[in-house]
């Protein structure tokens, strides 16, 4: 059984795909042990609630200082001890000790194909505007190992989505986590499960 966390910090849509491929048998052998935000006001802590999870907020801003938040996220982390700790759309960088405690073991959803449109200030709908203001015919999603850098680590799994006339960055968006993100997120996290991923100079094998 693969346990894991997921962290989230608004809507959970990629949440509730994991939810539902847990419940629909599209991902095999695994648990949701928890779900943690940093934000007391995002929806995804309901879904989370809803579908009977473990639903923790831990909030930077009620913490004296970064570093503090830091420890006591990693202390949490550590004691939930996940086999997988899954970022959905989550805003809070990752401490570089929570990183060292699980390597390997964190993935993370981008809404573009990485190396485009990501890295520091590359989130949300930020990613989506970039990608229209370039022009690009295609975008997509990719899940990644989440490394020391923003966006940088071992690519998992990517989906192409096309880019149509007059698209805005919402309607971009849409379609992006309809025709990618929540098929992606899922997939891959049913693939580690299996114990078909691995990570062999800093590139990922899939054996299917
Ligand atoms: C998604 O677009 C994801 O790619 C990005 O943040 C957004 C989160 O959306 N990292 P949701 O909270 O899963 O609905």
């Amino acid at each position: 059984m693969l346990n894991i966390v997921v962290c989230v910090s608004g809507g959970g849509t990629n949440l509730q795909a994991i939810i539902d491929g847990v419940n629909n048998g599209l991902i095999h052998n695994t648990r949701i042990q928890a779900v943690i935000s940093n934000n007391p006001g995002a929806y995804a802590l309901e879904r989370a609630k809803n579908a009977g999870i473990e639903a923790i907020c831990m909030s930077p801003k009620t913490f004296e200082s970064r570093d503090a938040f830091n420890d006591a996220f990693t202390e949490r982390m550590i004691a939930l001890n996940p086999d997988l700790i899954v970022l959905a759309g989550f805003l809070v960088q990752i401490p570089t000790r929570m990183i060292a405690a699980f390597p390997n073991r964190i993935i993370n959803i981008h809404p573009s194909l990485i190396p485009s449109f990501c890295g520091v200030g590359y989130y949300g709908l930020k990613v989506h505007e970039a990608a229209l203001d370039r022009g690009v015919k295609l975008t997509g999603a990719t899940v990644h190992f989440v490394d020391d850098g923003t966006d940088t680590g071992p690519i998992i799994l990517q989906k192409a989505v096309e880019v149509m006339e007059n698209d805005t960055p919402q309607v971009l968006q849409k379609r992006v986590m309809e025709q990618a993100e929540w098929i992606i997120l899922p997939k891959a996290i049913d693939l580690i499960a299996a114990g078909n991923v691995c990570v062999k100079e800093g590139k990922v094998v899939i054996s299917k």
